[in-house]
């Protein structure tokens, strides 16, 4: 089968677009599968959370996604092939971060934000239960490659006026994608982390579920700090003991249940 490809984005910086990637790659993989994460965001945290060092520590641009962007520029495709890592995690693999990534940012031609669309085109990723692509906060070339090669976009947003506010942008961009360069493009969910039991986070996902009804996740990420020291300890929050880990695991694991991913045992972990 072929691996739904899935876009983690929001403008707004620190929102849980990475942790919501690494925890439902750690979901999946707790159940057998497979993930494929493909770091777009030279800030490389999702590479770095899954224990794989960025391009730039290692100076190799190999195995990262600073190279399917060079190598599509030289009329190469499928090549993402060649630069698929594995991770410090059982079933996880990545492309990982370069910091040069940054360059792509707002340099680039017309055919730039097609690059890694190119780089996947052709290749067997069947392998892999879902592609997950953490994007950066911003709404440049890097963003625009994921949503051009994407079959969907998870928004993940924090219940604060930033964050809806985000959300309401996001969908603009999502729009306008959809008209031209893939139409084929849905919103898989928007989905709300770090909420905390106070009047504010209460009142802000309420306004979400109105503005947006279904498009909501039922299932909210509670803000723990356990997903924070998971992260730092670069282990599968499905493997992290203590402090709220367990209420975590959950919450991904009710996530993914609501999500178009299909944990197949033909994807189930090889590594
Ligand atoms: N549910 C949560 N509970 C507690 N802390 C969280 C939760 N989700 C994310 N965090 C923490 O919040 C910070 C920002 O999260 P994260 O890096 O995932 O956001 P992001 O949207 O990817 O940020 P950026 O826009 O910079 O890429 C991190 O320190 C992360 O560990
Ligand atoms: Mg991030």
């Amino acid at each position: 089968m072929t691996p739904r490809r899935i876009a983690f984005a929001n403008q707004k910086g620190g929102v849980g677009k990475t942790a919501t990637v690494t925890g439902l790659a750690s979901a999946i993989t707790a159940r057998g599968g497979r993930v494929l994460i493909i770091d777009m965001d030279p800030q490389g945290n999702a590479t770095e959370g899954v224990g794989v060092p960025r391009g730039e520590d290692l100076a190799v641009y190999e195995g990262t996604t600073w190279a399917l962007f060079i190598e599509s520029s030289q009329g190469r495709t499928g090549h993402v092939v060649e630069h698929i890592r594995p991770s410090k995690w059982d079933g996880v693999d990545v492309v990982a971060a370069h910091i040069n990534l940054a360059n792509v940012e707002q340099g680039g031609g017309q055919e730039t934000p097609w690059y890694v669309d190119l780089a996947l085109e052709d290749a067997d990723l069947s392998m892999y239960a879902a592609i997950l692509f953490d994007c950066p906060p911003s709404l440049g070339n890097l963003l625009f490659s994921a949503l051009n090669t994407v079959d969907s976009v998870i928004v993940v947003t924090e219940p604060t006026v930033d964050g809806v506010k985000g959300v309401k942008s996001l969908r603009k961009t999502v729009a306008l994608v959809q008209k031209r360069p893939n139409p084929r493009l849905v919103i898989d969910g928007i989905v709300i982390n770090k909420r905390r039991a106070n009047g504010e986070h209460e009142f802000r996902e309420e306004e979400l579920r109105k503005s947006y009804g279904d498009m909501v996740a039922r299932t909210v990420i509670p803000d723990y700090v356990a997903r924070q020291d998971a992260h730092s300890a670069q282990i599968p929050i499905h493997r992290h003991r203590g402090g709220k880990s367990l209420a975590l695991q959950v919450a991904y694991d009710d996530l993914l249940a609501e999500l178009p991913i299909e944990v197949s045992t033909v994807s189930a972990g090889v590594k």
